[in-house]
């Protein structure tokens, strides 16, 4: 009851603060509830939604080439992964890796213990032989304590382009806490989405069967439930854009008429087509690849891209401090 309440505090002040600014927004973090969580998988099935899709075709094309560099060093490893979801394309990965390093050990690390139950059961089916431990917390005070007890090299994953859920200084402070955590001979891999032709971007944020739609007015709907709003969704609707200057798609819910909402006993008025920002998802180049790496304590080893070359999963190792 007492981590509960906790819980709803930060999401409580964090909400507040998004709806009392201008101009107002809600974090997208909060996205994955029970619900959210299950819109994201279906998001992730439907086509226009082509990251998912380049990501697998990455791993099941080069994961001989990916698995390489991971073992480069001759030591056994342990494979980290940041937000694991249900890690089926690390699956791919992860069979090609046993396959030549059988005491290869998966620490999946995420915040929902519904989504870690699910993936060890995936896994149990998949890839039986496969050590797991699924640890559930915050990422960098389970990586420090993984550091204490494992001398094994790291090779630590964050895909799924889910660093483009940060904005720029938020992405440089997270490069920069993970590499604080790392030992010089570990290895970080992370998915970027590249920029690509506006018109593929813009389709997989707004999806014509609504899904997207869905997603962001769920946190509405959570807001409604846990933080006692009053938020009628029919008095919003779903809009997203790229913006190709700044290489960032963005979604917003719009208020469709001029009214009050009250959240956790607090007020909002809304006019009419006023938006709240709700999420950005950055698309990169490959120049800015390099730079994020080298301005946060990282070289690039290797880039792997799809044959579209729509995405990028990027290999990265530690410059020694
Ligand atoms: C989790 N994240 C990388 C997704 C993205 O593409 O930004 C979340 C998402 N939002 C709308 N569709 C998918």
């Amino acid at each position: 009851m007492a981590r509960k309440r906790e819980k709803n505090s930060a999401f409580e002040s964090d909400v507040l603060d998004g709806l009392s600014a201008t101009p107002k927004h809600l974090p997208s973090r909060y996205f994955y509830d029970d619900k959210g969580s299950r819109l994201f998988q279906e998001i992730m099935r439907l086509p226009e939604y082509y990251l998912t899709a380049c990501e697998t075709e990455i791993f099941t094309h080069r994961a001989e080439n990916i698995v390489d560099e991971l073992l480069a060093d001759g030591h056994e490893i342990d494979v980290v992964e940041l937000g694991a979801g249900d890690g089926s394309k690390t699956a791919i990965l992860l069979s090609s890796l046993l396959a030549r390093a059988p005491s290869t050990r998966y620490l999946p690390i995420d915040i929902s213990h519904e989504a870690m139950g699910e993936l060890v059961r995936n896994f149990g089916e998949r890839l039986p032989k496969l050590t797991i431990e699924p640890q559930v917390g915050d990422y960098f005070s389970i990586l420090n304590s993984i550091r204490k007890v494992s001398k094994r090299r790291k090779a630590i994953l964050f895909l799924g382009s889910n660093i483009g859920n940060f904005a720029a200084e938020a992405a440089t402070e997270f490069f920069r806490s993970l590499r604080a955590v790392m030992d010089d001979g570990d290895l970080l891999f992370v998915g970027f989405d590249l920029q690509k032709d506006p018109r593929v971007i813009h389709l997989a944020y707004d999806d014509p069967a609504g899904v997207t739609a869905q997603f962001n007015l769920n946190l509405l709907e959570r807001i409604n439930r846990e933080l006692n709003g009053t938020f009628r969704l029919e008095n919003f609707l779903h809009y997203a854009n790229y913006r190709p200057i700044e290489g960032s798609a963005r979604s917003y819910l719009i208020s469709r008429e001029a009214h009050t909402v009250g959240v956790a006993g607090k007020l909002f008025e809304f006019r009419r087509w006023e938006p709240i920002h709700m999420e950005i998802s950055q698309k990169y180049t490959v120049t800015m690849i390099e730079d994020y790496a080298r301005n946060t304590g990282f070289r690039v080893t290797m880039n792997f891209f799809d044959d579209r070359e729509y995405y990028c999963d990027s290999l990265w190792q530690p410059i020694a401090r």
